[in-house]
């Protein structure tokens, strides 16, 4: 027979993305209509192990849904990976009576759910991370805000770079995935795209492309250039010298992480946080929410996590088709 959920608790993990908060709030609201308790905790794992949880009504949820960030806080816990330090997180669990977790992050704190559930804790995650980078779903909450803020951006840069002829580099977040770079490559018409995924460190390459547009009378050449790659300060230096065209640099950074989520994160987080509960209250564990397809559906995280995603070759290849 399925476990049935008394209490559930709720937390954020991993790098904070607009959106979580309507997520949390969904958690506690959902969980209360159909009689649960909500706990949360704060600083994600860091704090589960400090003992960091509260009870949450309705109102502590109040007016969070057009903010930012996280009101539970966020953080990276690298003893959590240790099987002694989860098993105390769940004695701890157990201890404050939490039979249920929600926990809103990545890939990495997908793996931190799995170990609880092996310790008997029921889990859900619900994928928040602006990086895209989770591979059984289309939709990643943040990744929306994070890209229309980076897009907001690039337009403004490039309307400078245009007035000047410039070179302009701009750095967008993501360590390993080049979702964000992909996705303001089309949305901004930019000249090049570097990818971690994809980038073959050949800049003698991008030299000729840029001396080729300022031949067909180019104005600008914007290239977005993922943090994975990085370098952008040295890299603009290089390539003014080899093309003679005035080159700048412009980071980004963690602008992207903040800001009020859009319509479509509020309303997708909102869903998901609500599905979480109502996969918990079927007795469900160790699932992952996800949309595809159109749908909002849930794996297992062990199938979840094995799963493999990657660039659209059709996309990077029309971001340079494109742009001529
Ligand atoms: P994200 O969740 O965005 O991928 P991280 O990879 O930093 O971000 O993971 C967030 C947290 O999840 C880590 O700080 C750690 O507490 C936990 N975590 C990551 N990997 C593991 C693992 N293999 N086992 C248990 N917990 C993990
Ligand atoms: O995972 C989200 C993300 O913003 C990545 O795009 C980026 O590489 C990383 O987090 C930055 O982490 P931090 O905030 O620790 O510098």
């Amino acid at each position: 027979m399925a476990k049935e959920i008394h209490t559930i608790g709720v937390l954020t993990s991993g790098g904070d993305a607009p959106g979580m908060n309507a997520a949390i709030r969904a958690v506690v609201r959902q969980a209360i209509s159909k009689g649960r308790a909500v706990k949360g905790i704060k600083r994600g794992y860091a704090g589960l192990l400090q003992e960091e949880i509260e009870d949450m009504e309705a109102w502590h949820v109040s007016d969070i849904i057009q903010r930012g960030g996280t009101i539970l806080q966020t953080a990276r816990c690298l003893e959590f990976k240790e099987p002694e330090v989860q098993k105390r997180a769940a004695d701890i669990c157990k201890k404050h009576g939490i039979d249920g977790m929600i926990i809103i992050g990545g890939d990495g704190s997908f793996r931190g759910a799995q170990r609880l559930a092996e310790q008997g804790i029921n889990t859900i995650g619900l994928p928040g991370t602006i990086d895209l980078d989770i591979a059984c779903t289309e939709y990643t909450i943040g990744f929306d805000t994070a890209v229309n803020t980076a897009m907001e951006a690039i337009d403004k840069v490039r309307d400078t770079s245009t007035s000047h002829e410039r070179c302009s580099i701009i750095e967008v977040m993501g360590r390993d995935a080049g979702y964000i770079a992909l996705w303001c490559g089309i949305a901004n018409g930019a000249e090049d795209i570097l990818l971690p995924e994809k980038y073959d460190f050949d800049e003698q390459k991008l030299v000729n492309h840029i001396i080729e547009n300022r031949k067909r009378g180019k104005k600008h050449h914007i290239i977005i250039n993922a943090e994975g790659i990085g370098h952008s300060t040295s890299m603009a230096k290089r390539i003014e010298a080899a093309t003679g065209m005035e080159t700048r640099a412009t980071i980004l950074g963690h602008m992207q992480r903040g800001g009020s989520p859009t319509c479509k994160d509020r309303v997708y987080a909102s869903t998901m946080g609500a599905l979480a509960v109502d996969l918990l209250c079927e007795g469900k564990t160790n699932r992952v929410v996800g949309y595809r397809h159109g749908d909002y559906i849930d794996f297992d995280i062990d199938e979840a996590l094995a799963m493999k995603k990657a660039i659209s070759e059709y996309q990077y290849e029309i971001c340079h088709t494109l742009s001529i």
